[in-house]
């Protein structure tokens, strides 16, 4: 077996975390994974914000919320019924991913490097999560206050964040979805 193809198919998004932080030698791993995806034309259009501070996971948590009013999916709207919903799970610390604007293909990149991140942070043992709800503060060029705050750079767009901590149920506990069948079609290949 592929030792990397094993790692990618024992990752589950964690959504349980303890409230053990993890090490700076950890997260400076998983932020190297991410510097070292592959970018459209090698723009390299990415930049992460570390947070680990609650009152600005709670900033966020609730301009989410108040963004996500605007949803049109049904999904989204029962997220928001749930008042204690935490879209950050409690994790100690996560990484926001924003993406250059004027970059080719940008979000792609920043997809790239988010996945990088989180089969680093299942390789050290940690659990992770791709949170796309992080980014529905800075849709239609919102939350300019909070990327001040962040200290996000100019013509940069917060996409998503990468939550990171100490799983409290271990991958086999977890529920993973099922995978499609039929996602391939061999048009050809080398006559077979
Ligand atoms: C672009 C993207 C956005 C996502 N956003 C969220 C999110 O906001 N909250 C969440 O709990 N999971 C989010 N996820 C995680 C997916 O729900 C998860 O990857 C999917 O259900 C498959 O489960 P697995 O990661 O355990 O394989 C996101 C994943 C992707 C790729």
């Amino acid at each position: 077996m592929n030792e990397l193809l094993d790692l990618i198919k024992k990752r589950r998004s964690t959504r349980k975390f303890t409230e053990e932080p993890i090490s700076r030698a950890d997260l400076e791993v998983i932020l190297e994974a991410g510097r070292w995806a592959p970018s459209g034309h090698n723009q390299q259009s990415w930049f992460f914000t570390v947070i680990s501070d609650k009152a600005m996971f709670a900033e966020l948590n609730q301009r989410f919320r108040e963004a996500a009013q605007h949803s049109s999916e049904a999904f989204v709207h029962k997220i928001l019924a749930k008042q204690d919903f935490d879209i950050f799970y409690h994790a100690p610390v996560a990484v926001l991913v924003s993406a250059r604007e004027d970059a080719i293909l940008t979000e792609a990149n920043c997809a790239a490097a988010t996945q990088n991140m989180l089969l680093v942070a299942e390789s050290l043992g940690l659990g992770s999560c791709w949170v796309g709800f992080a980014g529905f503060p800075f849709i239609n060029g919102q939350g300019q206050d909070l990327c001040e705050k962040l200290a996000v750079p100019e013509g940069f767009r917060p996409l998503y964040a990468v939550v990171l901590g100490h799983k409290q149920l271990q991958n086999k506990e977890v529920r993973g979805p099922k995978r499609k069948e039929n996602w391939v079609h061999y048009h050809s290949f080398f006559g077979e």
